[in-house]
């Protein structure tokens, strides 16, 4: 599974050679990303590398089997599925396909190709046999060169080569910074606090650490942090929590929540562990970043000796949703 991560910036590079293979001629009001888990978080990615673009169509992210009504042919939507078989997924895909045509999949196989073949629906293949949670980059990459090719563009082909070469060179620093951190968080409860302009991230850590290593976590967003959660620590920190802190925006105000925030956690007794993002964009941060926590969560499930690349849990949830697959799943 550690071989998996450490593959991100050669692999991903297959998405450059078909950077531009997609394109949609289309100027949307919002573009929509579907998915779950690990695809899913694809949207949240989209939407934090949107957040300072100047006049850029609203992201709407969607983890569910129902399309938002307001959805129509104004609209592009995405349908990410690792496997291609994720029944939530292929519900949205359904009932986006009853609303518009300007749609995109990506997927490694599947239900969700065949379709997309049968219905002339233009989509972008990921590579099979690795977990859907390892193919953030590919599936990543595989929509902002969509993006980027239908004048929509987040980040240029160049910027994409650059943040591969520099997840290269700093391969070895994040494998360090992973180990720390798996030490860090070993027989205790992870707490993930960042800020909000890197939510998605926060929760890419936390599931992260649930499916691969196999344990509960917490995820707090600043500054709303300050607005609830932090009262729930006032009779709490005798637990045996531990924090991880995300660092990404150099801002002060950012800073200065953040050093708050530490400071609040240690003097309720918890230990805190910084994690700052190196990366000289975005994009940069989010590999790097994603790259830290996935290797933290393997090393962790190796503390433990567990599994990290069995899922048996979402197997048994899968199995209940085919059950009741004729209620969600209504083709056109
Ligand atoms: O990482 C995982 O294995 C899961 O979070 C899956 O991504 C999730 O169950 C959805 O499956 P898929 O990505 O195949 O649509």
């Amino acid at each position: 599974m550690e071989e998996l991560y450490l593959q991100w910036p050669d692999r991903t590079r297959l998405q450059i050679n078909s950077w531009d293979k997609v394109r949609v001629e289309v100027k949307p009001r919002s573009i929509v990303f579907c998915g779950m888990g690990g695809s899913g978080v694809i949207g949240d990615y989209v939407y934090m590398l949107s957040y300072t673009v100047k006049d850029y169509p609203p992201v709407i992210v969607v983890k569910d089997y129902l399309l938002p009504e307001f959805i129509n042919s104004n609209d592009l939507v995405f349908i990410v599925s690792y496997s291609g078989n994720t029944l939530e997924t292929l519900s949205c895909f359904y009932k986006a396909l009853a609303k518009t045509r300007n749609i995109v999949v990506i997927a490694s196989n599947g239900r969700l190709i065949e379709e997309a073949e049968d219905k002339g629906i233009p989509y972008k293949t990921i590579p099979l046999n690795l977990m859907p949670r390892t193919a953030l980059p590919d599936m990543l990459y595989a929509v902002l060169g969509v993006l980027d090719s239908s004048g929509l563009s987040l980040v240029s082909l160049e910027d994409a080569v650059k943040a591969l070469e520099f997840l290269a060179s700093n391969t070895k620093q994040a494998v360090e910074e992973a180990k720390i951190i798996a030490e860090h968080l070993y027989d205790r409860i992870p707490v993930v606090v960042t800020t909000s302009r890197f939510y998605g991230l926060g929760f890419r850590a936390k599931n992260e650490f649930n499916e691969n290593s196999k344990v509960p976590v917490k995820v707090e967003i600043l500054p709303e942090w300050g607005h609830n959660d932090i009262v729930g620590w006032e009779y709490n920190g005798r637990y045996p929590w531990s924090i991880l802190t995300i660092h990404g925006v150099n801002d002060s105000v950012s800073e200065l929540l953040m050093e708050f925030t530490e400071n609040y956690y240690k003097q309720i007794g918890l230990p805190v562990k910084p994690l700052i993002l190196s990366g000289n964009n975005m994009l940069e941060k989010l590999l790097y970043g994603s790259l830290v926590v996935g290797l933290a969560s393997v090393y962790l499930a190796r503390m433990y000796k567990r599994n990290p690349a069995e899922t048996k849990s979402i197997v048994q949830y899968k199995n209940m949703l085919h059950k009741i697959s004729h209620e969600l799943i209504k083709p056109r």
